[in-house]
């Protein structure tokens, strides 16, 4: 069964489908993403990464490509066309297709869309998660602004790519001051020695993860201390235990940080059975 992805307007071939030479999002990076996670046939809290869409578009001033309830239905049907129930659905917007110029094109300019969807096997999430993966530090490198989600993620290429060079699976970006940012594709926590859920803040300085967002509900639903503030690296590598979240992986435990083993070196039990709880509390969206 071929790959069907959604360009601009039309179904077409994943393996035919392109954008023009002078797409915005190609040269300049000038577009925004969203991934999205497909479980049992149900889109998981669609509601809350279009908002964050419509944020991050309008932050940098691209207009939506369609209306919103348009775009579900194309989402939709991208997954519907590939038979995916279990995986994730990525969209793509960017300022569209106009003459190399750093200055926004002219008014009127449509914006570019991009869907695709794809089928991920859960039993390999799952079996990832009963090991746990390992992390490394990387200095922060990146802009002010990664609290929109662009496509512009070089960095975190980088960054992610000296994770695997080095036998990790994420790298941490770590500020000046020791504290822990977030990970190349996912957010960063910890479980102290007395059981505190501890995350950095949303402002700025990281992406406000969905899956994070979705988290605090679950961990405060299950009566889980929380405090959203920096932690240092240090006191991570001294954690009870860690883990990231993100749409792909949902809460994954890391059992080293730069070699360091955290505690026992195996998955924590918190983040395991708030893993477990997530998809339960999560918000459903009929795929
Ligand atoms: N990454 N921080 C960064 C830098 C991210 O790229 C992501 C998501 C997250 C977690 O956000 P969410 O919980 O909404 O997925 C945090 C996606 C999955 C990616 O780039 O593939």
């Amino acid at each position: 069964m071929p790959r069907i992805a959604y360009v601009n307007g039309r179904y077409v071939d994943h393996r035919a489908a392109a954008v023009h030479i002078e797409d915005r999002g190609y040269q300049f990076a000038d577009g925004v993403y969203e991934v999205c996670e497909v479980a049992h046939g149900q889109i998981v809290d669609m509601r809350r990464h279009l908002d964050r869409l419509d944020r991050s578009l309008k932050e940098l001033g691209i207009a939506w490509p369609m209306q919103r309830s348009s775009l579900v239905v194309v989402m939709r049907e991208v997954i519907r066309r590939n038979r995916v129930a279990n995986g994730l659905v990525y969209l793509q917007v960017t300022r569209g297709v106009a003459p190399r110029d750093h200055v926004f094109p002219p008014a009127g300019t449509r914006p570019s869309l991009v869907v695709t969807a794809k089928k991920i096997d859960p039993a390999a999430s799952a079996r990832r998660s009963e090991s746990g993966i390992k992390i490394i530090t990387v200095p922060e490198n990146r802009w002010e602004r990664v609290d929109i989600k662009s496509v512009g993620l070089l960095p975190n290429v980088l960054a992610k790519q000296q994770a695997k060079e080095n036998g990790a699976q994420e790298a941490w970006f770590v500020d000046p001051d020791g504290t822990v940012k977030e990970g190349a594709s996912t957010n960063a926590w910890i479980v102290t020695r007395d059981g505190v859920l501890v995350t950095r803040p949303a402002d700025h300085g990281i992406l406000r993860g969905i899956t994070r967002t979705t988290l605090l509900d679950v961990a405060r639903k299950h009566g889980v201390r929380v405090e959203e503030r920096s932690f240092s690296v240090e006191e991570a590598k001294a954690a009870r235990e860690a883990f990231v979240t993100s749409a792909t992986q949902i809460v994954m435990p890391v059992v080293a940080i730069d070699g360091h083993a955290i505690a026992n070196g195996h998955p924590g039990s918190i983040a395991l059975s708030l893993r477990a709880a997530f998809f339960d509390i999560a918000e459903k969206s009929p795929a």
